[in-house]
């Protein structure tokens, strides 16, 4: 059931409170070590603020042909299976307002699936303003925009008037070598490294592969030897330097989770995004100024 909700007039606020950027936290750590677990519970502690998940997973090269037929030989933990620069770009988009789809990867083809989940944060331009309406279609807010801030947010697809908006607060980079390029590492406000013994990596690692991989125990563990335990202690153990917090025990550690959170609200007040205000209440609308 889809309501539309005819907007107001556009808000007006001040320049300065409004180019704001989100605030981007960076999460590493090796495989299993429950990156995403605790990414989970700082969203789910953030859960009045727009959180957008970006994983490095996504950004994983393709295969080719060749490769695909001696998967078992290929090193997904080396920093060069990443495609570095295509997440820069989507990084770059994302901060000047534009859309990004992001795919999801599947572990099991070892490919990139479509359709990929389309990621807008809004960062509002010069001496314009924009009304815009939405709809709801299954607990998505869909916004739609005036043609010419079409072109502001989303150069590549003037020809849509509805697109799935995800205006965020906080961007959250996820990944075992999220902080491995620089480039990368200069993008974020704050590094978290998830720090849990490589046993109990392992552990969940081959519990993890076997039933939502559908791999055998025989190629997890020749997998971990051959090119996960090496690249951890080449590539991974090597980024926890750069870590602002280290946290130990990852998910379980419900302190350390909670200090965090409460310095992203602290952050997130003095970052300002007192433009996602407009988008509370039944008054939807984007003033670009
Ligand atoms: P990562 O994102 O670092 O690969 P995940 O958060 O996906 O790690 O966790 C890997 C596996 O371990 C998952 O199957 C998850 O359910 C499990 N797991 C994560 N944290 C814990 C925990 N604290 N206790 C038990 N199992 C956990
Ligand atoms: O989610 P997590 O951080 O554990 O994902 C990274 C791990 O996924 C790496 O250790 C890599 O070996 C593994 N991987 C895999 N098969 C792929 C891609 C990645 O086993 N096709």
């Amino acid at each position: 059931e889809m309501t539309n909700t005819e907007v107001g007039q556009p808000t007006t606020l001040a320049a300065e409170e409004m180019c704001k950027q989100p605030f981007v936290i960076g999460v590493a750590g090796g495989a299993a070590s429950g990156k995403t677990t605790v990414c989970d519970m700082i969203i789910q502690q953030l859960h009045d603020q727009r959180v957008v998940l970006v994983n490095q997973d996504s950004f994983y090269h393709d295969l080719t042909d060749e490769e695909l037929t001696r998967v078992h030989e290929y090193n997904f933990d080396h920093p060069d299976a990443f495609d570095t620069e295509q997440l820069l770009c989507a990084m770059e988009k994302l901060r000047h307002g534009q859309a990004v789809d992001i795919p999801n990867y599947d572990f099991k083809s070892y490919k990139n699936v479509f359709p990929a989940r389309r990621i807008v944060t809004i960062r509002l331009q010069k001496e314009l303003s924009v009304a815009v309406s939405c709809k709801y279609v299954e607990g998505r807010t869909i916004y739609h925009f005036k043609s010419s801030l079409l072109g502001v947010l989303d150069t590549d697809r003037r020809d849509l008037n509805w697109i799935v908006v995800n205006p965020s607060d906080v961007i959250i980079l996820e990944g075992i070598l999220i902080f491995h390029d620089p480039r990368i590492r200069e993008l974020m406000n704050m590094k978290i490294f998830v720090d849990t013994d490589a046993d109990v990596r392992l552990a969940r690692r081959i519990r993890r592969d076997i039933v939502e991989k559908g791999r055998d125990i025989a190629t997890v563990l020749d997998q971990y030897s051959k090119f996960v335990k090496p690249a951890f202690d080449d590539f991974i153990l090597p980024t926890k330097k750069y870590a602002d917090i280290i946290i130990p025990r990852g998910g379980d550690n419900h302190v350390a989770i909670d200090l965090i959170v409460q310095h992203i609200r602290t952050k997130l007040g003095q970052h300002d995004m007192s433009y996602l205000t407009c988008f509370s209440g039944s008054v939807y609308c984007i003033v670009v100024c």
